[in-house]
């Protein structure tokens, strides 16, 4: 067997379908690029048009199969549109990842019920319902990889966690109980947790060069995240190498947790 043989043979994605949320940008953007250059069909799923269409262009011009869905995973309706519009792509996925999140941090005082009910309707309830809609078509075909993006606010507290934490810790619940369900079936449940990555989301603490330098400095690696620092992790949890790894959180955050 040769070396690529083998290699194909652990993690390539060709013939796997995947739901990527949260898939037009940032995190989600790369991961959604690393699994459809191993081979998957890529469906990005997310509200704004122009960011889906040049992300499903960029994989498009390099000869990789991707499509895009809009909509909004804040509401319930929303989730379940989406999930049907993203299966009627490519069919049903085998992979899903949730990476789709949105990171309203008012102080604990000030954190009311609309922030609360936003943030976990995208942070929690979309994933919650994708998973449900998924999940047990997966298991029922004896294959299926559920990827949740969580962050060390599921761990531990700090710069003001709240709401958003407590959806990311809950998300790396769900997991567990996705992957205590589906596991003897295929299908594996995992999270990614990411350090400070320098995305869109955070770009009010990225514009702020003492604060980058002092969250770099807080990792063992010496530096914040990049997108592009997923794509190994998305690809090998998405992947068949992955098999015996389920309900688990896989920290992609050059050791900022460690110490
Ligand atoms: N960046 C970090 O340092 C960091 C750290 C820890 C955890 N995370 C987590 O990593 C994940 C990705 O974050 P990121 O940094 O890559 O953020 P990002 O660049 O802002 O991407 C967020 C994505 O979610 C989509 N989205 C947000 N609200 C949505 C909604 N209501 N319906 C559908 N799509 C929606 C956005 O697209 P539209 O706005 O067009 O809908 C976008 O594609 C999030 O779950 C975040 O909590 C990030």
């Amino acid at each position: 067997m040769t070396s690529q043989n083998y290699l194909c043979e652990l993690f390539s994605l060709e013939g796997r379908v995947a739901v990527v949320t949260g898939g037009s940008s940032g995190i989600g953007r790369a991961i959604a690029g690393a699994l459809a250059r191993a081979g998957a069909s890529v469906v990005v799923v997310a509200r704004r048009e122009s960011e889906l269409a040049a992300t499903v262009d960029e994989l498009a011009a390099e000869g990789c199969r991707a499509a895009w869905v809009s909509a909004d995973l804040s509401t319930r309706d929303g989730v379940r549109a989406a999930a049907e519009q993203a299966a009627e792509v490519f069919g049903e996925p085998d992979i899903l990842v949730n990476s789709a999140g949105i990171n309203l941090r008012p102080p604990m005082d000030e954190l009311g019920e609309e922030v609360w009910d936003a943030t976990m309707a995208v942070n929690l309830e979309a994933p919650y319902l994708l998973g449900r809609r998924f999940g047990p078509g997966m298991a029922e075909r004896g294959f299926g990889r559920i990827i949740h993006v969580t962050s060390q606010q599921a761990h531990r507290a700090f710069v003001q966690s709240g709401a958003y934490g407590v959806s990311k810790g809950a998300l790396e619940s769900l997991a567990r109980s996705q992957a205590e369900a589906w596991s003897p079936y295929g299908v594996t449940c995992n999270t990614l947790v990411p350090g400070f990555v320098m995305t869109p989301l955070n770009a009010r603490l990225s514009s702020d060069p003492e604060k980058v330098a002092a969250l770099a400095a807080r990792t063992m690696v010496g530096r914040n995240g990049l997108a592009e620092d997923f794509a190994g992790a998305a690809v090998f949890l998405a992947g068949r190498a992955s098999g015996y790894v389920t309900g688990q959180s896989i920290f992609v955050d050059g050791g900022l947790s460690v110490h």
